[in-house]
């Protein structure tokens, strides 16, 4: 799958820079893109060039959101502005805009309060895309699914002709993974969350987060008896087990894809989705 493949290529170019406060090489006369997520887990600043190449990318954990809102106002805002100053330092000028995302579904002032976040932060609040249509860009997706399963829930998104024609955002998530881990080697939550993420204990942890994996796979089979649809993608960080698609796949009977990195996929495409800005 082509679609696929470039997305792979700009996510691996994103991995290598995220986090390391370097900035590649720009043209200052072509104009630049940003995107800021408000995750439930982390946020993300992501900076693309005008051929939408990943120049720079920052997040920092954080547990400002809940269910889709922000519940901590002032903590989304400093940690955007950290993530907005090193990209400056790093790219060695200012950003005057950037885009942000909602949850599906998400009106009045909720939708508000992410470009109140943005504004807050010092930038001009551009575009305001819902989640899976920003995962849609990405991937190129004109008729497909993206199932996207963050830290608090699991969205699923059903494209056809390149719109939205069915969505749905379930509280099943990374989270939950998270509890049941703790529940079963009777460690703390903080604990758990780490042991999730230990790659030496994937096989082990993968086993015991299963039926939560199987219940966002139900989640989803409900939705797709109201609307079949093929391809299947997933993204987001709970997804990132090396067995996640492949459960997917067994308990839909169709194939589920799964990029690289798939934390990174929504926050690129809210900064594909922005105006370009120019110095
Ligand atoms: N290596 C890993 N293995 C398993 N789970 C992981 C890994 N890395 C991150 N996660 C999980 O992914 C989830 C976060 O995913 P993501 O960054 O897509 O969420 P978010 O965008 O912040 O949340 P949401 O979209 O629900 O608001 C967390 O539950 C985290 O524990
Ligand atoms: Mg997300």
């Amino acid at each position: 799958m082509d679609s696929l493949k470039q997305a792979n290529q700009l996510l691996t170019a994103f991995s290598k820079i995220v986090n390391t406060d370097k900035a590649k090489p720009y043209k200052k006369e072509q104009g630049y893109k940003v995107g800021v997520d408000l995750g439930t887990s982390s946020i993300v600043l992501v900076v693309l060039n005008q051929q939408d190449s990943p120049i720079f990318g920052a997040f920092e954990y954080a547990d400002v959101i809940q269910d889709g809102l922000v519940v901590n106002y002032q903590k989304s805002v400093e940690i955007v502005q950290r993530l907005k100053e090193k990209a400056e330092i790093a790219l060695g000028f200012s950003l005057k805009m950037a885009s942000g995302a909602i949850p599906p579904g998400t009106v009045g002032n909720n939708k508000r309060v992410v470009a109140n976040v943005i504004e807050s932060a010092g930038m001009e609040a551009d575009n305001l895309i819902d989640e899976p249509t920003a995962a849609a860009l990405v991937l190129n997706i004109h008729k497909g699914g993206v199932i996207d399963v963050g830290g608090g829930t699991t969205g699923i998104s059903i494209f056809e002709e390149g719109m939205p024609v069915l969505v749905s955002d379930e509280p099943t998530g990374g989270t939950h993974m998270t509890l049941v881990l703790a529940g079963y080697y009777k460690i703390s939550i903080e604990e758990a969350e780490l042991r999730k993420r230990e790659s030496k204990k994937e096989q082990e942890n993968f086993a015991i987060v299963k039926p939560v994996v199987q219940r966002m796979a139900a989640i989803t089979a409900n939705i797709l008896a109201k609307h079949s649809i093929d391809p299947l993608y997933v993204v987001g960080g709970a997804a990132h087990f090396s067995e996640f698609e492949k459960e997917f796949g067994r308990y839909l009977k169709q194939p589920v894809y799964k990029p690289v990195y798939p934390q990174f996929v929504t926050p690129i495409g809210i900064a594909m989705s922005s105006q370009l800005s120019k110095e």
